[in-house]
């Protein structure tokens, strides 16, 4: 077992594939996007500066998928990871209540723009109400993630609906990444609304093309809307054209694709969340994205162990707020993730 390896952050996995590694790590979906997102691309067209706010032919599109909303309302970012970074510089100071586990980028990204985290603990994973009315006091957002990385739980309708009533009263902006929303097995997704509301999406997982870094922030407070753009244009400009192109065809793809990719990934929770449960882990079942947060013994050994001694990434639940668990993404076809089942088996007997 390799004791020096530093398990400081998820960095000392990203991007580790091959040599028979089996990889429980990255939420990087592994299927490929819709075949119209990457025919007859003119790399040529797309070689030149781009409008800040993103190509309107983007933002149309999104606008016909969200109540209420204009082309004006979105900004298309280099991904959800450039939109969050924005949006909390934007906010300038002040405190952002958390829910706690949480997608390992938050602390970092509410720390760089000078924002305060207040954690407030999921109770079974979800947010308890009660809770959250205490806490949202005093601060300036809530940043909710529903379906979760890492939880895989989603908010009941009702939670959101009294959060976006509790938050509007108050004047409380509500940050809302969903970038796991055609992801969900149980209901169809909400979308949060209202003026103090801002969502940010992807095309990263719903349509396999994290790569290409796009992703997009969507708000109903234009003046909001305008300050990021203001942001963005003196710092990384345009977002990549080949990619808003390619975003574009795959949202005008057949919508039998995103069903499809969500009957995969159902297929995928089922195998892992029984497998990991005859092993007798305990855990949440998955009811969007494509996480599980089991409760491990000795959760840094068993990462070390498992990566050294048998070739099989999973990542630390203390890098998601949650220390006594592991993260695994089952963003990995059937044969691989039964066999990574088999080796955890096999390393947990020996811990
Ligand atoms: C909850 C959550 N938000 C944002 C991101 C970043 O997405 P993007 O690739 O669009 O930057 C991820 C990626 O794993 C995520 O899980």
């Amino acid at each position: 077992m390799d004791n020096k390896l530093n398990l400081t952050s998820p960095a000392v996995f990203i991007g580790k594939q091959g040599d028979g590694i089996i990889s429980f790590g990255s939420g990087q979906p592994d299927l490929p996007p819709p075949r119209e997102a990457i025919e007859d691309i003119d790399i040529r067209r797309d070689l030149r500066y781009g409008l800040i706010q993103g190509c309107v032919e983007l933002r149309v599109s999104l606008a016909d998928e969200y109540p209420a909303s204009s082309a004006e309302n979105f900004v298309i970012t280099n991904g959800a990871s450039e939109a969050l970074d924005l949006i909390f510089r934007a906010m300038d100071n002040g405190k952002v209540l958390l829910p706690r586990p949480y997608y390992y980028s938050y602390p970092p990204i509410l720390e760089y723009a000078g924002m305060e985290p207040v954690y407030i603990d999921l109770k079974q994973g979800r947010i308890d109400i009660e809770d959250f009315r205490k806490k949202i006091k005093g601060c300036k957002a809530v940043l909710i993630n529903s379906p979760s990385n890492p939880t895989g739980r989603i908010e009941a309708i009702d939670t959101l609906k009294e959060i976006e009533e509790v938050t509007e009263k108050l004047g409380i902006y509500i940050v809302s990444d969903e970038v796991y929303k055609d992801i969900i097995y149980e209901r169809e997704n909400y979308i949060i609304k209202g003026s103090h509301v801002i969502t940010v999406n992807s095309f990263s997982k719903t349509y396999a093309m994290c790569g290409v870094r796009v992703g997009y922030l969507w708000s109903l407070d234009q003046e909001f809307v305008n300050k990021i753009i203001e942001m963005k244009t003196h710092t990384s400009m345009n977002t990549n054209l080949v990619g808003q192109d390619m975003a574009l065809r795959a949202m005008k793809s057949p919508k039998l694709y995103v069903k499809q990719q969500l009957e995969i990934w159902r297929k995928r929770r089922n195998i892992i969340y029984e497998g990991l449960k005859d092993i007798g882990l305990d855990l949440w079942k998955p009811e969007g994205a494509f996480y599980v947060l089991p409760k491990v013994p000795k959760p840094e050994e068993l990462v070390r162990k498992l990566y050294t001694d048998y070739n099989v990434i999973i990542y630390l639940g203390r890098w998601f707020g949650a220390p006594g668990r592991v993260r695994l993404s089952y963003a990995l076809d059937e044969k691989e993730i039964k066999e990574g089942l088999n080796r955890i088996k096999d390393c947990l007997s020996k811990i």
